[in-house]
């Protein structure tokens, strides 16, 4: 699978985050670019509920919100130190400005951009997300996107998650990064 790849992107120093809303496709196309840059393949969400030995359901059930946000900071600070990887965020982690700084520090961030309409059928598909259990989701969504999307937008990158085949934005995923590593020392770093 890696063997067309140009050598910068052969050659990262940096783990590639994906930041974004529920429903964008952070899972579904980190998984596949990692396959694809022979990188191993992390979920921040996962993590912490290995670290927790809850889900995130559960801990926003039992301890709340803030103290999720606390866990996904101290797990999202662990994994950036990592050996290289690709690293898909929970769509709150990214607004939480000691995450940001931690991700500009250490990796390459790539905001996976979706609109309304998209999120509202993706996340129609799971109901563990303990953030859109409280009303209406296209209302909730709605609210987070006119709250978050200008934060996503310091990220290095930003990729539109489309109705396509996740190759196919994989691919587009694949040539922005590698435009954006040509320019750079290979870590995502511009000299
Ligand atoms: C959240 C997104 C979820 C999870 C938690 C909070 C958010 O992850 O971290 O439910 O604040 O947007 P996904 O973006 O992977 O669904």
């Amino acid at each position: 699978m890696t063997q067309d790849l140009p050598p910068q992107l052969l050659q990262l120093s940096k783990p590639i985050v994906l930041v974004g809303m529920m429903g964008a496709g952070k899972t579904c196309i980190g998984t596949r670019l990692a396959a694809k840059l022979g990188l191993p393949f992390i979920d921040a969400d996962t993590e912490i509920e290995r670290a927790a030995g809850c889900s995130v359901a559960d801990i926003f059930e039992l301890y709340g919100e803030s103290e999720f946000r606390k866990g996904e900071r101290r797990v999202i600070a662990r994994l950036l130190k990592d050996p290289v990887h690709v690293l898909a965020t929970g769509g709150g982690a990214f607004m939480d400005s000691a995450t940001r700084k931690e991700v500009s520090d250490w990796a390459i961030s790539v905001w996976l951009r979706a609109d309304l309409n998209l999120l509202v059928s993706r996340t129609g598909r799971r109901a563990a997300r303990p953030l859109l259990q409280k009303g209406n989701r296209r209302e909730i969504l709605e609210q987070l996107i006119e709250e978050r999307h200008p934060i996503y937008a310091e990220a290095d990158l930003v990729i539109e998650s489309a109705r396509e085949l996740p190759d196919l934005t994989v691919d587009r995923l694949i040539d922005v990064l590698e435009k954006f590593t040509g320019q750079s020392a290979g870590d995502g770093t511009v000299q």
